[in-house]
């Protein structure tokens, strides 16, 4: 059975772009086979450096996938800092890597041009996340286009590895998701945090109605045509609405006569039924007190488990006791 392995950094409250981009695609990997998803919170601590917000993100993160169909009995979903031995070899790694390599990663250089301070944590940030894919055997990670490079660097590692070392690790494949298009935000941006053009998800019935009828739009009047192709709120309307709705908008955009309040309204609408059955399951596992503790400690037990028979591998293969 392939093993299936992603990661999510616990950097703020999960927005449209999240979902459609990111979530909804792992979620419904979880059925190709055996799913490994963690969030990855050694990860944001390059960014979020607020205890209480860290913890805020990380559960929030785990609650709204959960909330959104990810199926922990099918699914070995843990926090990355539950399983310690991963910084264990990110520093086995960090010897074997050259430095040109992370110099040249441009994840790294775009956080820094963003204002991110240039820790060593952040330079190395790309052979934690090799530790992440090595440690668990992987065989196929779904990333976004963004992490194309990090992959590459993983495998660059493993077979570096294995040159001095012998064979010990898996070759990962990634599996870049080029086919999402991207979300755009309240102005028509791509929808980011950093933009501050998000709708969250689980919003408040009246906060994401305010955002949504705050929507940009240009002013074209009620009565005339309107286009179509690049309009947000079709956007947003495609990605929630049945086909027959969506054409239907799309009809009206062309005639004319209804205005942007009133598809405004509609997309609305549209959103908040979408969201609806995630919204329950959402109120049920917040009301069953212990159940996120359960599944990410479960999560974390398989986790530490495959992760030790790795280990074992790789202290033998260095020079060290299989385990202590
Ligand atoms: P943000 O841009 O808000 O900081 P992240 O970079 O944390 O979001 O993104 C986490 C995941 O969500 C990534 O896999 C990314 O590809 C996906 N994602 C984020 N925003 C969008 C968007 N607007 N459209 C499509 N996917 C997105
Ligand atoms: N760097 C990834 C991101 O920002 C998150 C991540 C950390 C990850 N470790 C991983 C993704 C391992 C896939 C596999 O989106």
């Amino acid at each position: 059975m392939k093993r299936i392995l992603t990661g999510i950094q616990p950097t703020g409250v999960l927005h449209l772009g999240n979902y459609f981009g990111a979530m909804r695609p792992a979620i419904a990997l979880q059925e190709e086979g055996e799913a490994f998803y963690f969030i990855a919170d050694y990860h944001a601590l390059t960014t979020v450096q607020d205890p209480a917000r860290l913890r805020e993100y990380s559960r929030g993160v785990a609650l709204d996938f959960l909330a959104c169909g990810l199926d922990p009995a099918r699914v070995c979903f843990f926090l990355q800092s539950d399983v310690p031995q991963v910084t264990e070899l990110a520093w086995v790694l960090s010897t074997v890597t050259p430095m040109g390599l992370l110099e040249r990663a441009h994840s790294y250089k775009d956080k820094v041009a963003h204002g991110v301070t240039a820790s060593h944590g952040l330079f190395a940030y790309p052979v934690l996340m090799a530790a992440d894919i090595l440690l668990y055997d992987s065989d196929v990670v779904p990333v976004g286009k963004d992490q194309k490079q990090h992959l590459e660097i993983t495998r660059d590692l493993a077979v570096k590895f294995n040159e001095i070392y012998g064979e010990t690790f898996k070759m990962p494949a990634p599996r870049i998701q080029e086919t999402t298009a991207v979300v755009p935000g309240l102005d028509g941006q791509k929808m980011s945090k950093s933009y501050g053009n998000t709708i969250e998800i689980f919003a408040e019935e009246k906060t994401m109605r305010k955002k949504i009828m705050g929507l940009v739009t240009d002013s074209t009047p009620v009565e005339s045509p309107k286009d179509p192709a690049d309009s947000t709120i079709l956007a947003l309307y495609r990605l929630v609405a049945s086909p027959e709705d969506t054409a239907r908008m799309e009809d009206e955009f062309r005639t004319g006569g209804v205005g942007y309040g009133d598809f405004k309204q509609r997309l609305f609408g549209a959103l908040w039924e979408y969201f609806a059955p995630m919204r329950a399951r959402r109120a049920e596992i917040l009301a069953e007190k212990s159940y996120l503790d359960d599944v990410l400690a479960h999560g974390a037990r398989q986790a530490r488990a495959s992760a030790s028979h790795v280990m074992g591998r790789v202290r033998k293969a260095v020079g060290f006791k299989a385990s202590i």
